[in-house]
């Protein structure tokens, strides 16, 4: 392992997959101190900013493409003053970090946190971003409490969790604005200092204008910290100016762009991480409800209205129920003539599912209205109610949330439905 000397003063950035063990001086990794001897493991595919604040050797260890190299500006100095002025304020501090994607939110996120832990004050922070969910996993959101000083985010032991059901906050913006409040407000609960909210990179378009300015009201943060390169969060955060003081900042020179493919990659890795262990457990759902979904809540149609349905129609329903705007069918094979079934029931909407189709769709375990576990449907028995589920989770239940990612056998993501699928 060679040993590299820096001084005093520079900041470096550490590119990985790499390790580096400090072996004399002081270096701030990310913000956080880092012990003599300590190991420092940064993975591919991630940088961080390393400050030498006194003349230091350390020993590194490189992977494939991987470097430490000087780089002035890796935390330029709009982060510095930013954080200056948000840890002078009284606690507890509010702050919610919004930018582009890959424009540095999580970086700058852990990076404040090290510094006001570091500071003394008791930090949590909001991991709301639900397609690249370090706390938690994805499609949900979490948040954790600091108890040391980490070099990233995942290193932060998950509080609690909300599930949204989806990597894609656009597709459900009212869960992702009640979960993060929800969080937020146990945050507080657990008498933290200072909670940084680490929001998603939804930001272009009227609808992210309208969530992101929905989610600001809803968290009314003393602080809102804007990393733009341009002007691409003014349409926001002008209209954010009633309900927290604004933060412009830039991104890091050292932030580097990831792929579509890198980001589900990552995701793919946590569900063969979490599932791993997992083993089927069946639900009977007169007991335990499912919610925010369709089937079982409407009027079952009888056998005999389906059979006659069947004949007549040329149809392959197995099942169907009746709402008072909507029609939910499981079929063998989607009919071609929709149009009859919507005229025939006077429903504007129908909800169609082939059978067997379910399976691979991700759920999320509730009890107590609190998140407790993921799973992944294997099948529904529609007629007797029964729905079984893969999971690692073994403990009680008291609802499933149905969520609109599907996975494979792999557990690659094969499948995002545009709403509910049941
Ligand atoms: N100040 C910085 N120094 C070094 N690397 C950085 C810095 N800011 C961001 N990066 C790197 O850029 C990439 C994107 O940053 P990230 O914080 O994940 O962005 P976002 O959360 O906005 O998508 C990551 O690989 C991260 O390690
Ligand atoms: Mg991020």
């Amino acid at each position: 392992m060679p040993t590299m000397d820096f001084e005093k003063g520079i900041t470096l950035v550490a590119s990985g997959p790499l390790s580096l063990r400090l072996r004399r001086g002081l270096i701030l990794a990310l913000g956080k101190k880092v012990e003599l001897n300590e190991e420092i493991v940064i993975r591919e595919g991630k940088s961080i900013p390393i400050e030498v604040i006194e003349d230091s050797s350390i020993d590194v260890k490189l992977g494939q493409n991987a470097f430490i190299e000087k780089f002035e500006g890796a935390i330029p100095s709009s982060w510095k003053n930013a954080i200056e002025e948000v840890l002078k304020h009284p606690p507890p501090i509010k702050v919610v970090v919004i930018g582009d994607v890959d424009s540095g939110k999580t970086t700058f996120s852990v990076y404040l946190s090290n510094i006001a832990h570091n500071r003394g004050f008791k930090v949590a922070i909001i991991d709301a971003d639900p397609g690249q969910a370090e706390i938690s996993l994805p499609n949900t959101i979490g948040y954790g409490l600091f108890k040391n000083g980490v070099i990233s985010m995942d290193k932060i032991q998950l509080e609690e969790g909300f599930f949204i059901g989806s990597t894609t906050p656009s597709d459900a913006p009212i869960r992702m604005m009640i979960g993060t409040r929800k969080l937020m407000d146990k945050a507080l609960l657990q008498k933290a200092d200072i909670v940084v909210v680490n929001t998603c990179g939804w930001i272009s378009g009227y609808r992210a204008r309208e969530y992101k300015c929905a989610l600001i009201q809803i968290l009314s943060p003393n602080f809102l910290i804007a990393i733009q390169k341009e002007n691409e969060l003014e349409h926001i955060i002008r209209c954010c100016e009633p309900y927290g003081k604004i933060l412009r900042i830039t991104p890091s020179s050292a932030s580097r762009v990831r792929s579509r493919e890198e980001r589900k990659n990552k995701r793919e890795d946590a569900y063969s991480k979490y599932f791993a262990n997992s083993r089927e457990r069946i639900f009977d759902l007169n007991k335990v409800r499912i919610i925010c979904n369709c089937y079982t809540y409407g009027r079952e149609l009888p056998n005999s209205l389906i059979e006659s349905l069947n004949k007549e129609l040329s149809l392959s329903i197995i099942y169907g129920e009746l709402y008072s705007n909507s029609l939910f069918l499981v079929v063998k094979e989607e009919p071609n003539n929709i149009e009859i079934l919507r005229e025939r029931f006077g429903v504007n909407d129908i909800i169609l599912i082939n059978e067997g189709s379910e399976r691979g769709i991700i759920v999320g375990l509730m009890n107590d209205d609190k998140l407790v576990g993921l799973g992944l449907v294997s099948k529904i028995d529609y007629w007797n109610r029964r729905i079984s589920i893969q999971t690692p989770y073994s403990g009680e239940v008291s609802h499933i949330c149905i969520g609109q990612v599907k996975l494979n056998e792999e557990l690659r993501e094969i499948l995002k439905y545009y709403r509910l699928p049941i």
